[in-house]
């Protein structure tokens, strides 16, 4: 199972909860409802993958509402928006080639050196079946396609993305649904990993009205959200048997 957060530099949120799914596990593993997790699958946690974004982005102390890295551009705009940046339909719909726009693309699939980690990380853990992708805000909880408003195609897969989707959001209270249905965007992080490796790729949309909600909110989200993320752990060995 593969946990990443803070693709997107201001969604703050996005990295407590990928740092709480760790502490729940370390404080826990002794625990055999935890135990059993670690003593079977392995379990990767990137809890801040776009991390000079999101120092850039509370660096002078005030919030500068920053989303992409910190790539200088050639027209010396900030930044390449990373979950646009996967090999996947790459700066199709939802995407841009410009790069001052917040949806910037980048030159080509897998330029920046986030996505091109993440993508050679994945490529080298050919056991990982799961993935779930941390973003605020919205309450949401999406799966693929993201780039394309058909579903996907295996009826399988789908079904196990879908019964997935609903027992997550037992946990958060999120709404369950095809990624496209939010809005169609292409080089996604869930479409590449579901599309190149088969893995049973999620985005979770965090709660909340913005992306500073505040100290006061991160309690309730890595709780609940650390209960969606432990019943992924219990499909992870074999998330077929959702549909078996
Ligand atoms: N807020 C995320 C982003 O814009 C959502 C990505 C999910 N994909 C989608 N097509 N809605 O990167
Ligand atoms: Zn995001």
């Amino acid at each position: 199972a593969f946990y990443v957060g803070n693709h997107h530099a201001r969604e703050h949120l996005s990295n407590e909860v990928a740092l709480g799914l760790a502490i729940h596990l370390l404080e826990n593993k002794n625990k055999p409802e935890v135990k059993k997790y670690l003593d079977t699958l392995d379990i990767y946690i990137i809890p801040m993958l776009n991390a000079d974004g999101a120092e850039y982005d509370v660096a002078t102390g005030s919030y500068r509402w920053h989303r992409k890295n910190t790539r200088i551009n050639p027209d010396r705009s900030i930044g390449v928006d990373l979950n646009r940046n996967y090999d996947s339909l790459w700066c199709q719909a939802g995407s841009s080639h410009s790069p001052g726009s917040d949806t910037y693309c980048g030159p080509s699939a897998f330029s920046e050196p986030e996505t091109l980690a993440v993508k050679r990380f994945v490529e080298g853990r050919k056991n990982i079946r799961t993935l779930m992708s941390y973003h605020s805000y919205g309450g949401l909880l999406l799966y693929p396609w993201a780039g394309m408003d058909t579903p996907v195609e295996n009826l399988k897969d789908r079904m196990v993305f879908e019964k997935m989707a609903k027992a997550m959001t037992g946990f958060t209270g999120y709404k369950p649904q095809q990624s496209s249905d939010l809005y169609v965007a292409t080089g996604d992080t869930t479409d590449w990993a579901y599309a190149a490796a088969g893995i049973f790729s999620f985005t979770t949309e965090l709660e909340g009205k913005s992306f500073y909600p505040g100290a006061a909110a991160v309690d309730k989200a890595v709780t609940n959200n650390v209960k969606a993320a432990v019943y992924m752990l219990s499909v992870t060995d074999d998330p077929y048997k959702l549909v078996k």
